[in-house]
């Protein structure tokens, strides 16, 4: 159900070809995180100067933050070829090694989900990042021998939305580790103008404002209640999405001011009437609401958490006064035990 969510971050299947429009192509166009930007620049010139492949690089953070689109950028950048795969879509290690003996000098092999790779196919990609090279397994019983395949330099982009689960080996064979954050707001009112360029959606500055401000500082959720504004002020205004259009259009869809939906309130809610607040553990929150615990930590936590809204404990999940003041519940006086925030 929560693909259905509007202020989802996750991709959903009919923006697609919305994506491919609105992506950015080049590193100028790309918006915001100006840190990982800034590190990137002085990577690709290095390695372009000495006519080298580019280091590998991991992308990681919350989904719809452009880990897949900054891979985009440092290809073209590059001036190099992409592939792109993804951690569970490479099932054995035969098909690790098909994709990585077709790849030409300097191409990047995109692998989204990178933290979801098999045993037996990461350990092939070991000594393809650190060496270059494929150790193949010829024959069966005692007559097996081992070969080495030398392969073309090339770089591996992994990315992940749980670099905990990345394992240490793999880590390791990153050059550059890079984090991606929400967008500032500034970087959200950007985006939303350039998107409305793209598309041709009329809007002013308040307009802007209304949809970056709930977007959850993720360009993917600007991106999709963009349009959704964009469908309301054709049907219900003249077509240009002002400050009072988009209010209303947000309104409808249940996005708050701050950017969240029913379901992050239902969180929020729950642990406070069911859990007091907390400390809860994460599984125990997921059975509550009946969803499942992964798509929590991804989904909503994430959002809540740099909200200040909840916050981590060794004991679980807290419910913070700033949530309670935003819900319009009373922030309980606990006077055994002093205030945890
Ligand atoms: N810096 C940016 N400037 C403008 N638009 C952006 C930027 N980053 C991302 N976008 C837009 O947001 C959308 C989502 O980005 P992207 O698909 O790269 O996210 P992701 O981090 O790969 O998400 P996931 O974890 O779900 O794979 C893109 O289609 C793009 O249009
Ligand atoms: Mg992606």
């Amino acid at each position: 159900m929560s693909e259905e969510r509007v202020i989802s971050p996750r991709l959903q299947e009919e923006e697609i070809a919305l994506d491919a429009s609105l992506r950015p192509r080049r590193l100028d166009e790309f918006i915001g995180q100006e840190r990982v930007k800034a590190n990137l620049r002085i990577l690709i010139e290095a390695a372009k100067g000495r006519g080298e492949a580019l280091d590998h690089v991991l992308l990681y953070g919350p989904p719809g933050l452009g880990k897949t689109t900054l891979a985009n950028v440092i290809a073209n950048e590059m001036n190099v070829n992409i592939r792109v795969t993804s951690g569970p879509a490479i099932e054995r290690a035969g098909d690790l090694a098909a994709i990585l003996t077709n790849l030409r000098r300097g191409d990047v092999l995109f692998i989204d989900e990178v933290h979801r790779l098999g045993r037996a196919v990461e350990e092939i990609l070991y000594p393809a990042m650190e060496d270059y090279a494929l150790d193949i397994i010829i024959g069966k019983g005692p007559s097996a021998r081992s070969i080495r395949l030398k392969l073309p330099r090339f770089t591996i982009i992994g990315a992940t939305t749980r670099l905990a689960l990345v394992t240490s080996p793999l880590r390791a064979r990153f050059g550059a580790v890079y984090r991606l954050d929400f967008y500032s707001p500034e970087a959200m009112l950007a985006i939303v103008r350039r998107s409305a360029a793209i598309l041709q959606v009329e809007i002013d500055d308040g307009g802007v404002e209304e949809i970056a401000h709930r977007a959850r500082g993720t360009p993917r959720v600007a991106n999709r209640l963009l349009k959704r504004v964009r469908d309301y002020a054709q049907v219900r205004a003249d077509g240009r999405i002002t400050r009072e259009v988009a209010q209303a259009a947000l309104n409808l869809l249940e996005v708050d001011n701050l950017g969240l939906d029913d379901i992050d309130r239902k969180v929020l809610r729950t642990i406070i009437e069911k859990f007091d607040g907390g400390p809860v553990g994460l599984d125990t929150i997921a059975a509550a609401i009946s969803e499942e615990a992964d798509t929590i930590m991804d989904v909503y936590e994430p959002y809540l958490l740099q909200l200040g809204f909840l916050a981590r404990t060794p004991r679980g999940r807290v419910v913070t006064r700033h949530a309670y003041e935003h819900l319009g519940i009373e922030y309980p006086q606990r006077p055994d035990q002093p205030p945890l925030f």
